[in-house]
């Protein structure tokens, strides 16, 4: 199974970089069309678009309309709950049995499962109510391997200014120790910082891509890489687990 991850595309439209960040995310779309063989499944971890609001969704939608794969999104820290979920109805996986927009999706070797972090400010959350969501996702099924999607990484991220990017400890612990109750889940995939990271909960990698947001991207690049998105592809081989790659989108020597 291959996974293309795409994140914090933060579509805006009146912003002087609003262009930029529209052409960032069609260009990682026509980069992943163009992958032999092609994903199977393309997700978003969320941050779409920029202030949550509709006409953003709808530019964001469109572009995402492109993918020949199909895309599932996640909501982050700027998106809007109702909005999201109204521009992306269409798909069918937001399942309505939560008011988070947390889901799973069983029709791959690997079942994804999508979280809800979002909270009133820019770090994340992780209530009893999702915790116990979450556990019902989880044992729905109990024969396949589990790639959990989060927008912000339940793990430190030691590059940046503050490595904690959940709203307390005790929620980012909840979270953790719910992922490590299952022994079936083997990846955890996350956006949030902009910057590619990796670490661990207790023994599952983790890892955090950069934002496909150009403007928005931290980490050092090459200036001519510096107007390049860059997103991530999660192989799964059943024996040896998940492999990743970073690719850099509109890169013709790749
Ligand atoms: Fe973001």
């Amino acid at each position: 199974m291959i996974i293309a991850q795409i994140s914090d595309t933060h579509i805006a439209l009146d912003v002087p970089d609003a262009d930029r960040r529209l052409s960032d995310l069609a260009l990682t779309v026509a980069d992943i069309n163009q992958l032999d063989p092609l994903p199977d499944a393309i997700v978003h971890t969320g941050d779409i678009v920029h202030n949550g609001r509709q006409d953003e969704y709808a530019r964001a939608r469109s572009i995402l309309a492109e993918a020949r794969a199909p895309v599932y999104v996640l909501t982050g820290n700027r998106d809007n709950r109702a909005n999201l979920r109204e521009a992306f109805s269409g798909g069918g996986y937001l399942s309505r049995d939560s008011d988070f927009v947390q889901y799973a999706i069983d029709s791959y070797p690997v079942r994804l499962i999508a979280l809800d972090t979002q909270s009133p400010g820019n770090k994340g959350e992780f209530c009893a109510e999702r915790l116990s969501h979450l556990a019902g996702l989880v044992e729905a099924e109990t024969a396949k391997p589990i790639a959990v999607f989060t927008h912000h990484p339940p793990f430190l991220v030691t590059e940046g200014p503050d490595p904690f990017h959940f709203e307390s400890r005790q929620a980012m612990s909840l979270l953790r120790s719910a992922l490590q109750r299952s022994d079936r889940v083997v990846a955890i995939f996350s956006g949030h910082v902009h910057r590619a990271a990796s670490g661990d909960v207790a023994g599952i990698p983790a890892s955090v891509m950069p934002a496909i947001a150009t403007t928005m991207r931290y980490g050092q690049y090459p200036a001519h890489l510096q107007s390049s998105p860059v997103y991530q592809i999660h192989r799964f081989d059943p024996i040896w687990g998940f492999a990743s790659e970073t690719r850099i989108a509109g890169d013709p020597r790749l």
